[in-house]
């Protein structure tokens, strides 16, 4: 285990004790069957503990170049971006059966044209995905996806199946569609299809980065020092053939994060030289992002997993929110409805707000939105 002796005087006593208060829990602990437990109690002990993980890549560097997997684009749009300022350029993960999700995104926060004319904003929004995993619907269903994106114009997708263990596949489609037909859009972002994206709060802050030239950008909900998931019966399991080490880099839960341009290059450069076999996509981009020396940068209003509380106050500063299928459009419109716009301006406003926030952020049970120090930023 790698202690960082200056990081432990930074953070005093308080967190010594904390930690040897959870370590000796664990050794209590550990003989109890509840593996979701024993992942918590590790991953809070493994916060204060493990500040470096040069260890890491060494060991997932692939021994030749190029060991990527090659896929070929069904669907393409090579010139989406050419010829144009490029703010933001968005990647939507979807599978081909979400046609509802898609189409929820184009009439609400997805709307290019309204980006355009209410916050004079140039973004672009791509859906991306695979091939149907049902092969009894897969021709009927790609029939169907052709016909939605003659309306529309914005899926790429190549000839990997959509499933989760192929979800690294779709990140490296993300990297390298960016890298190649996009270059020079300021800010990437990927996100889930079942996301809610507060554009006027998004384009705002991604102005003020590019305002002062942001570099080394790679900002969303961070996870730190999560360990790897061992219990079998998890989705997110991992073996320790695949992964071997007690905790993964720090990186930016996939629901939605946003990187700068010069990232989205290093890191594209990194994921073509590791093995791109593991299949947690955003842990993945935490071994590219690793392997290049960019560390991640929370930010408070970045959802990790969970929804954000409905209130005027949240909407306020909230930047992204997960799970949203049906609610969307009404979220869309309580943050479009302009009488929203006040509620934290002035003395009292703020006041008002922070209280709110508070009380909504600050409770025991409080499932992984926004933290309680949310509140406080
Ligand atoms: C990592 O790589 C080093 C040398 O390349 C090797 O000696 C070591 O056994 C590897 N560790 C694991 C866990 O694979
Ligand atoms: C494929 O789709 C058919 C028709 O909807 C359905 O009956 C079948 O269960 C699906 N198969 C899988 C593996 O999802
Ligand atoms: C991932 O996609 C490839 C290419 O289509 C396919 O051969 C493979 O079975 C898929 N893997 C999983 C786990 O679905
Ligand atoms: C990638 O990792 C998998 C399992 O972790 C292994 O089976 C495979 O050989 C590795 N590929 C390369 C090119 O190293
Ligand atoms: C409310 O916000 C709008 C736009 O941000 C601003 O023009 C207006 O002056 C504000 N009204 C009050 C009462 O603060």
């Amino acid at each position: 285990m790698y202690v960082n002796s200056r990081r432990v005087r930074k953070y005093q006593f308080v967190h010594i004790f904390a930690t040897c208060f959870v370590l000796c829990f664990m050794f209590f602990w550990v003989e109890i069957d509840n593996p979701s437990f024993v992942h918590y109690m590790k991953s809070l002990s493994y916060k204060y503990l493990i500040n470096s993980y040069a260890f890491v890549n060494d060991n997932l560097t692939t021994s030749r170049c190029n060991r990527v997997a090659r896929h070929r684009y069904l669907i393409n749009h090579e010139e989406k971006c050419q010829g144009q300022d490029v703010l933001l350029l968005i990647f939507v993960k979807t599978s081909p059966e979400n046609y509802h999700r898609r189409d929820a995104i184009r009439q609400t926060w997805g709307n290019e044209d309204y980006v355009h004319h209410y916050l004079n904003a140039n973004i672009k929004i791509l859906f991306v995905l695979g091939q149907s995993r049902n092969f009894s619907l897969r021709s009927q269903m790609q029939m169907r996806l052709e016909k939605e994106d003659e309306r529309h114009g914005d899926l790429i997708q190549q000839d990997f199946l959509d499933t989760f263990y192929n979800l690294t596949y779709k990140l490296l489609l993300q990297f390298s569609w960016a890298n190649k037909f996009c270059p020079h859009a300021k800010f990437v972002m990927s996100a889930d299809d079942d996301i809610f994206i507060h554009m006027p709060n998004l384009i705002a802050y991604l102005r003020k980065l590019a305002q002062i030239g942001a570099q080394d950008v790679w900002v969303g909900h961070v996870h730190r020092a999560a360990p790897p998931m061992r219990n079998k019966k998890s989705k997110y399991y991992v073996s320790y053939k695949m992964y071997p080490w007690p905790v993964y880099p720090d990186y930016t839960a996939g629901a939605a994060y946003v990187l700068s341009r010069d990232v989205v290059a290093k890191v594209y450069g990194a994921s073509q030289t590791l093995n791109s076999s593991f299949y947690i996509d955003d842990v993945f981009m935490g071994f590219c992002a690793n392997k290049v020396g960019i560390v991640p940068q929370n930010h408070p209003f970045f959802s990790g997993g969970g929804k954000a509380p409905y209130h005027p106050c949240i909407y306020d500063k909230m930047i992204t929110s997960h799970g949203h299928v049906e609610d969307l459009q009404y979220f869309w419109q309580q943050i479009t409805d302009l009488k929203m716009k006040n509620i934290s301006s002035g003395v009292w406003g703020s006041i008002y707000c922070r209280i709110v926030n508070i009380m909504l952020l600050c409770r025991l049970y409080n499932h992984d939105t926004y933290l309680c120090s949310a509140a406080f930023s």
